[in-house]
């Protein structure tokens, strides 16, 4: 069991956030999406775990539009620091974060991923199917976290998403 604890992400942890995703990811593709989310306005919400050594995890959701609504949300990317992953600090985030984006009247949130990891939070292929996206299959998932959450339509992503 380790200790670690969230907040939200401050300006000044942007080059500690790269970091942190380039390790996890292995590459730079993910800080920089982050960077251009965060830039362009596109970010929802940014949360960190932290521990007495530093970042351990972040995550990041993003704006989502739903037939040109800004109703939708994203997750991704997140990661947790390499020698800690596995411990509980990912779950914690996603869970942390799912709340904080019903607190804020989100109904609706979006992820390709692990199709083994993300259904442990509620994400479900087949509640993303009915919605018309980059991306299709398996990874796809969404979960509603409202009654009255979009149960179809088309979904723009940030520019960011695009390379
Ligand atoms: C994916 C990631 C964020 C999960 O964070 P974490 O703190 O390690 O996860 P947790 O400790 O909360 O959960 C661990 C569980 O997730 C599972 N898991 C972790 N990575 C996984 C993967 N790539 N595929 C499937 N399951 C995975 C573990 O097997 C474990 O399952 P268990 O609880 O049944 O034993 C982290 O492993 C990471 O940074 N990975 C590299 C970057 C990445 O792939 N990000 C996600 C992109 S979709």
């Amino acid at each position: 069991m380790i200790h670690f604890w969230t907040r939200l992400a401050k300006p000044e942890d942007r080059d500690s956030i790269s970091a942190l995703n380039d390790a996890a990811f292995g590459g730079l593709d993910e800080s920089r999406i982050i960077r251009q989310l965060q830039a362009d306005g596109d970010s929802l919400l940014s949360l960190v775990a932290e521990n007495d050594a530093g970042l351990a995890g972040h995550i990041e959701f993003f704006r989502i539009l739903i037939d040109g609504q800004p109703v939708g949300a994203g997750l991704g990317p997140m990661s947790a620091k390499p020698c800690l992953q596995k411990s509980g600090i990912g779950s914690y985030l996603i869970r942390t974060g799912l709340e904080e984006l019903e607190d804020l009247g989100e109904t609706i949130v979006f992820v390709l991923g692990h199709g083994t990891y993300y259904p442990k939070f509620g994400f479900e292929a087949e509640t993303a199917g009915p919605f018309k996206a980059p991306w299709s299959g398996p990874h796809f998932m969404a979960i509603r976290l409202a009654p009255g959450a979009p149960a179809s339509g088309a979904l723009t992503y940030p520019s960011s998403f695009s390379g």
